[in-house]
């Protein structure tokens, strides 16, 4: 056991609302069926700004069908996702299209308005003649009211709560949990951050689709086990990092994909290091410190705007303005998509397989207050709650390497990459019970293909 003297670490009060920029809360039913698309001229190029829309030049009928199939005016099929609960992605006759949904705060609620968008961005799928749009449902959607949460002591630091760690080993032996000594220098707020940020608090989430025949019998060829640090004893993953007390995990995850997936493509000949902080300052898909996916990262904006390598940005973990190296090259994402082919299509079966045919997979899950002293087995949620501390649960992005069996239990897991530094953990790494949705990691998986 690696965890003896005080078990430290606690998640006391965790934040009651730091709601920075709280994203809207859409469901899938809220955005199906058809939409207008009022869009501007479309001779713009990526650093068009779509912070006000401009003459509208063109006006599209959109039908949002399911399972992800889309209709334009002229009977041209393509495809949707929403993005979580935050917006949806359309492509059809060779335009892509993404905005996020409208909301609107006040001191004490947030109103999401799923009928409409705020203005987003389109461009053909070769990345040329952007323009701006904004969307309307031709049948509208009752208002969203949530109550915004009280303004919490940010300023507060957590507590250790020995009992809670004590209770984690009694009530379970799948996994342990230690002491992180460093945790002590961040307030509640800084973890909330770190296990997520604002913009990614779970609203609600889907449950994963189940499998069909087809896909199981080509997963049963699979090998039992996978880890792309080591196939073959060869390791196709970039060292761990660590995000600090700002809410870039997603853009960590993304890197991590993009980065793993340039060394499976080039065979090691290429091991980037790509940079969180260009998207924690440069890109409008995300909400910097607070939060974002990595769909729209290491997809949509590395297929945009493309990403780059550390240096030309280094890590601050601050909200910085944006100060890339404008010289730097910057390298794209060709493909990308979640895995199944869109949000509430993944399951445990579909993500074996993009994983061991394409590479590591960038993820979301719950982070609840047990798993922040997790050290070491296979992660599961104990259900227990720190009693007097209320903690709100955020959506984690990581990365998946791998998956296997426990020798010892016979449990199934996936293994996952975090971004909380070498000593977390496994070597920086946690494993996490696989084929049950686990805290919802088998529902948001998004695979890449960067063009290294
Ligand atoms: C978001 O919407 C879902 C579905 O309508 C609902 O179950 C959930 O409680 C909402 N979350 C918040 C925070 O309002
Ligand atoms: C890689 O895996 C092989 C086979 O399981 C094992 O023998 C070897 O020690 C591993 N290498 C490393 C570097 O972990």
């Amino acid at each position: 056991m690696q965890w003896k003297t005080t078990w430290a670490l606690v998640w006391a009060a965790l934040v009651v609302g730091v709601w920075a920029d709280t994203p809207a809360n859409c469901t899938y039913e809220d955005v199906r069926g058809d939409w207008m698309f009022y869009e501007t001229e479309r001779t713009g190029g990526p650093d068009i700004n779509c912070d006000s829309m401009g003459p509208i030049v063109h006006k599209r009928r959109i039908s949002l069908e399911y399972p992800n199939v889309v209709v334009d005016e002229h009977g041209n099929k393509g495809s949707w996702t929403m993005i979580y609960n935050q917006g949806f992605e359309v492509k059809v006759a060779g335009r892509s299209y993404f905005a996020f949904s409208f909301y609107k705060e006040s001191d004490e609620v947030v109103t999401s308005l799923c009928d409409k968008t705020f203005t987003g961005w389109s461009r053909d799928v070769t990345v040329r003649n952007w323009a701006c749009y904004r969307a309307q449902k031709t049948t509208s959607v009752a208002p969203k009211e949530t109550k915004k949460l009280q303004t919490p002591k940010s300023k507060t630091f957590y507590r250790h709560n020995l009992d809670f760690l004590k209770n984690i080993q009694k009530v379970q032996s799948s996994w342990y949990p230690a002491i992180y000594e460093e945790y002590e220098q961040w307030t509640l707020q800084d973890h909330f951050r770190r296990s997520g940020g604002a913009a990614s608090v779970i609203h609600q989430r889907v449950t994963p689709a189940p499998a069909d025949l087809l896909t199981r019998l080509r997963a049963s060829m699979l090998p039992p086990e996978w880890d792309w640090r080591n196939v073959s004893g060869v390791n196709y993953v970039s060292d761990i990092r660590d995000q600090g007390a700002c809410g870039s995990c997603y853009a960590f995850a993304s890197m991590a994909a993009l980065e793993s997936r340039v060394r499976i493509l080039t065979d090691n000949e290429l091991k980037p290091t790509f940079s969180p902080q260009d998207v924690v300052s440069c890109s409008k898909l995300s909400q910097g410190c607070e939060g974002g996916f990595p769909y729209l990262i290491a997809g949509r904006y590395a297929q945009d705007k493309g990403v780059v390598a550390e240096k030309c940005a280094p890590y601050t973990g601050e909200d910085d303005a944006c100060s890339t190296v404008a010289s730097c090259r910057r390298h794209y994402t060709a493909h990308y998509r979640y895995v199944g082919g869109y949000y509430g299509a993944c399951n445990e079966i579909e993500m074996k397989l993009a994983l061991v045919r394409g590479g590591p997979l960038a993820v979301g899950f719950e982070v609840y207050g047990d798993f922040m002293s997790y050290k070491g087995g296979v992660y599961h949620h104990t259900g227990l709650t720190d009693g007097f501390n209320p903690f709100e649960i955020t959506n984690h992005a990581v990365l998946v390497v791998g998956y296997g069996v426990d020798s010892k239990t016979g449990e199934n897991y996936w293994t996952v990459k975090n971004s909380w530094g070498p000593n977390w953990g496994e070597d920086g790494y946690f494993r996490i019970r696989r084929g049950t949705d686990e805290c919802g990691i088998e529902s948001l998986a998004v695979e890449v293909v960067p063009i290294p």
